[in-house]
């Protein structure tokens, strides 16, 4: 370790400062957007107020929210040939990861977006609400496409959670399913320095244009130590699931034992800011377990099985689960693909990314701290 290192651990900016926002507050006794505390937000506001807030910075008034939700209604068709690429990616690259593929669906649309050059504060507030809007159409088109279906167009009748849930599966959703699905996008909307906001704000501050930008947070938090733990965590119960029901010898504990001994990452635990636990977690297991009681009692076992290994990973490891755990069993009881986890996770945070960037822009510098040199001693090349 180099001697920056041996004074505190401080690789990955563990710890580390390294600027300001108005967005958001993420520590360990809250975590506040604009303002507002999250258990707030889940229980008495809306995904669409919310991504007000934090697009806009206010919280909105019945007429800011009437125009604004209005306004999202009548963008949520991408540009068609946004949603004929992705669809045919399902069929001509059917094991493109879909994260891949939200990717290139954002691109597609910087073409065709007439602000896309333009970083001026309105530009990129209607570039922020046209992606916001389209982007859950574009995850449908993909995972429909890889179902062999017709994508369905957005329905502007619905509410923006219920949108999604309709583009995902042609199907209009019950209040229950429409109203958890509202929650997991509120709690996933924003969270202050993160590795793919922070990996956003580094793009913005070039002077590059926010699709860049955000085509940029998508690759950073497709990693399995960022938003693709949410995946990972419902494949890691499904493997526990079945490995003890195929060996009845093998108890949840032994493989979790075992696990440890593997010094495996367990998928949807530990944080960098929260030690004491995420305060998003139990707010969604929450939903998700009323989810299961009230349509899907067979999804039971999933919270039965998740309280299981989160009760192991406290007792033996001191470490509490982070929203991506219960989000796993959640969706999964909902019966979304698991693929389409990761890219449901960036129809939330397109909010908090937008907001940053914007943040960004307003007040710019670029961003470009120092390294240690720890390589070879100085050498002439014709020694
Ligand atoms: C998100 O930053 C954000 O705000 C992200 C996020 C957001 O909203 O944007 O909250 C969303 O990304 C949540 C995190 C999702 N990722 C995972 O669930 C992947 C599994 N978690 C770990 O990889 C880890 O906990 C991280 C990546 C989340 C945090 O990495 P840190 O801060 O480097 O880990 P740490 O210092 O707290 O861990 C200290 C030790 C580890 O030492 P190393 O092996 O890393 O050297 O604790 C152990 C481990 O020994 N440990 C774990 C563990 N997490 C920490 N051991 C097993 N399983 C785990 N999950």
């Amino acid at each position: 370790m180099s001697s920056i290192q041996k004074a505190a651990d401080t690789r990955g900016l563990a710890g580390q400062t390294i600027g300001d926002t108005k967005v958001c507050s993420v520590n360990q006794t809250q975590l506040i957007y604009r303002g507002y505390e999250i258990a707030d937000l889940a229980a008495n506001a809306t995904f669409e107020e919310v991504s007000f807030l934090l697009l806009e910075g206010h919280k909105p008034s019945t007429d800011e929210l009437a125009r604004f939700e209005a306004e999202l209604r009548d963008m949520r068709e991408p540009h068609p040939e946004v949603i004929k690429v992705i669809h045919g990616l399902a069929r001509s690259a059917p094991n493109a990861h879909p994260m891949n593929v939200l990717r290139t669906g954002i691109s597609l649309a910087s073409h065709h977006d007439p602000d896309c050059e333009d970083n001026s504060a309105e530009a990129e507030l209607r570039k922020s609400k046209r992606l916001l809007a389209s982007i859950p159409a574009m995850i449908g088109a993909h995972q429909r496409g890889l179902e062999g279906k017709d994508p369905v167009s957005a329905d502007p009748s619905m509410s923006h959670a219920a949108n999604l849930l309709w583009c995902l599966s042609g199907e209009t959703p019950g209040e229950i399913a429409t109203k958890v699905m509202d929650v997991s996008l509120i709690l996933y909307a924003e969270h202050d320095f993160n590795a793919s906001t922070f990996t956003g704000r580094v793009i913005a501050s070039t002077n590059s244009d926010l699709h860049s930008a955000v085509c940029g947070a998508v690759g950073a938090l497709k990693g399995n130590l960022h938003g693709g733990a949410n995946e990972a965590a419902m494949d890691m119960l499904r493997d526990i699931m079945d490995d003890t029901t195929q060996d009845s010898d093998l108890t949840v504990g032994a493989w979790m034992t075992r696990a440890f001994e593997e010094k495996r990452k367990l998928m949807g635990f530990g944080h960098r800011v929260y030690k004491n636990g995420d305060h998003r977690a139990g707010i969604l297991r929450d939903w998700g377990l009323r989810y299961a009681n009230e349509e899907n009692a067979s999804a039971k076992k999933w919270f039965d099985l998740g309280d299981e290994v989160q009760q192991i990973m406290f007792e033996q490891k001191n470490i509490h689960p982070n929203v991506d755990f219960p989000c796993g069993m959640t969706y999964y009881s909902m019966g979304i693909p698991v693929p389409q986890y990761t890219p449901i996770f960036v129809a939330s945070r397109i909010t908090g990314w937008c907001a940053h960037i914007m943040e960004q822009h307003a007040n710019n510098r670029i961003i470009r701290p120092l390294a240690e040199y720890t390589g070879p001693e100085l050498s002439n090349w014709n020694d």
